[in-house]
């Protein structure tokens, strides 16, 4: 991270402007954390990159600006991934379950079979060439997925050479305990920080309750029990967005979720929808091990 300018390149030209440029910093900082103070849906209006410093909600949940998350670090979650195309561009998230397999959502490569993926391990920084760009040689999409929320939403692709990064477990069918309401589970990403704005360039994470199933049902008539669940606080303001679709929903130090689909970002009353993990590992696990 290069917040402090003081670490930043370019810090001798810049010297003549830092106390003008920090008293400017100081203020937004005061000004957001105001804001955030405020209530939940303020982090949906304010965006920004992801920099901006949280408060503390009124559960107690820490949040500033994923919609309403904070800068996170592959160095403490080495098992987040990005996924882009040919050309670099980031369109989806994933997870590393093991050294050659990443975790995605069937929606991120369904729809276009033939498109040459990578897979970005060790990187923050959609800028910088930290951490390595994996060529994925295999994909598997499942085959009961025909689209978003119709079907089990999960892809597992195979990289090209190992990586040395940590992978993180899959929650297994006996960890219903996770799904439980109110488990508070973590969400990352470098997609959309507000509903129709612009992807994060750096990693983001972030923290949202899990919902009783009647919660998650109100807000999507399709909603499955066994293929999915849902997290969001009653207010919105925290949420996964456009291109964070493929990443993880993370409780207990294991995968039980990637990210799905949801109605816009944030909004009050509707939660983000998570593949389910739990319930669908043995059919996950057997790509895995192949
Ligand atoms: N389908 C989106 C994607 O492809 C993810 C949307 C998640 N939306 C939400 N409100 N939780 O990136």
């Amino acid at each position: 991270m290069t917040r402090n300018p003081a670490t930043a390149p370019g810090v001798l030209v810049r010297r003549a402007t830092l106390v003008a440029s920090t008293a400017v910093v100081v203020l937004a900082v005061v000004a957001v954390s105001l804001v955030g103070f405020g209530g939940r849906s303020s982090a949906v209006t304010t965006g920004g990159t992801g920099d901006d410093p949280g408060g503390a909600g009124s559960d107690g949940v820490a949040q500033a600006r994923i919609v309403g998350g904070e800068r996170t670090s592959t160095a403490d979650e080495p098992w987040v991934v990005y996924l882009t195309d040919a050309s670099g561009f980031q369109f989806c998230g994933g997870t590393l379950v093991a050294p050659t397999k990443v975790v995605t959502a069937a929606h991120c490569t369904a729809s276009a079979p033939d498109r040459k993926i990578f897979a970005v391990v060790g990187r923050d920084d959609k800028s910088s060439k930290a951490g390595r760009s994996v060529a994925v040689t295999k994909t598997w999409v499942s085959p009961s997925f025909t689209a978003v929320g119709s079907g089990l939403d999960v892809s597992v692709l195979t990289l090209g050479e190992s990586v040395p990064n940590a992978t993180l477990p899959l929650a297994t069918a006996s960890d219903t305990a996770l799904y439980g309401p109110g488990t508070a589970a973590r969400i990352y990403g470098w997609g959309a920080t507000s509903e129709n704005g612009t992807a994060s360039r750096y990693l983001l994470g972030a923290t949202v309750p899990i919902r009783e199933d009647s919660y998650c049902k109100s807000s999507a008539s399709s909603f499955d029990p066994t293929l999915l669940t849902c997290a969001g606080f009653d207010t919105g303001g925290v949420d996964t967005c456009q291109g964070d679709s493929g990443g993880p929903l993370v409780a207990g130090g294991k995968l039980i979720g990637i990210t799905s689909f949801g109605d816009g970002c944030a909004r009050a009353g509707k939660p983000g929808y998570y593949t389910r993990v739990g319930a669908n590992s043995a059919l996950i696990e057997k790509q895995i091990a192949s």
